[in-house]
């Protein structure tokens, strides 16, 4: 398929008001971040999704790389939410994709705090959102969402032993125009039930395998040890130490340790 007919096929399917009603397709990209933040830089409105290949520079969080091979997905939405709704914006996203895979696989995917798509304790999907915030107007918020569709996480060294893919967990080659469709409209309906005051934080915090278990947490400044015992409304993660006292911790890398 050329790209104006993966375009269309995605779009034909869609069942959204304004989510993928402009959708570009780039055979290669160095990152869809910086391809959406240049679209809305020339004025690409609310809902544009850029969706790429391959990526020679994927990004991922915390300064990290993100490998995007042929057969991976690699897909970016602009949403302009209201500055109350950013912090939900995590949470959606990360339900939206493991709704998709269920509906597409039916694989029951589970979230690692905050926002790693994880199956059978292996990643299947990172997201990674960047914004851009003025006088308390978000300009503009960049969703980028990375699924190891169709590919071997095995024959890549850096991820084999932490990463698996959605054909090795079903079995079989997965449509790429089924998922992004299915994910485009999950997150739609899950964007405007957010806007309507819907406590998506509490399905976030259902389908969240960290709470419960003994972790780790690296901020990048501490290491946090202790219980994860819930998550706050704005998805901070909440910590109990081994001395009974609670910490928030706002961003880091979860580790759960094993006893
Ligand atoms: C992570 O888990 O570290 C987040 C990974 C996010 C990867 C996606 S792929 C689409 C978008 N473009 C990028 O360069 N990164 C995000």
């Amino acid at each position: 398929m050329n790209n104006y007919n993966i375009e269309s096929s995605i779009k034909n399917r869609l069942n959204t008001r304004f989510i993928g009603k402009t959708l570009y397709y780039f055979p290669k990209l160095a990152t869809t971040m910086e391809t959406a933040r240049n679209l809305v830089k020339k004025g690409a409105g609310e809902g544009t999704v850029v969706i790429a290949g391959t990526q020679t520079a994927g990004k991922g969080r915390i300064g990290r790389t993100w490998l995007s091979p042929k057969g991976s997905l690699a897909m970016s939405v602009i949403l302009k939410p209201a500055l109350e709704n950013l912090p939900q914006l995590v949470m959606i996203a990360s339900l939206a994709v493991i709704r998709a895979i269920k509906e597409v696989t039916g694989q029951e995917a589970r979230i690692k705090w905050p926002n790693d798509v994880m199956i059978n304790g292996k990643k299947v999907c990172g997201i990674l959102i960047e914004n851009e915030v003025s006088k308390g107007t978000v300009n503009f918020a960049d969703i980028g969402i990375g699924i190891n569709v169709n590919f071997s996480p095995r024959k890549f060294p850096e991820i084999a032993d932490l990463a698996t893919s959605l054909s090795h967990e079903a079995g079989r080659e997965i449509s790429h125009t089924e998922l992004v469709v299915k994910l485009l409209n999950n997150l739609e309906q899950l964007y405007l039930e957010a806007q309507q005051g819907a406590p998506v934080h509490l399905e976030w915090q259902r389908n969240m395998e960290t709470l419960g278990h003994r972790i780790k947490v690296d901020t990048g400044k501490t290491i946090e040890q202790g219980w994860a015992q819930t998550t706050a409304e704005n998805g901070n993660l909440i910590v109990r130490r081994a001395d009974g006292s609670l910490v928030e911790i706002v961003a880091g890398d979860v580790t759960v340790i094993k006893d």
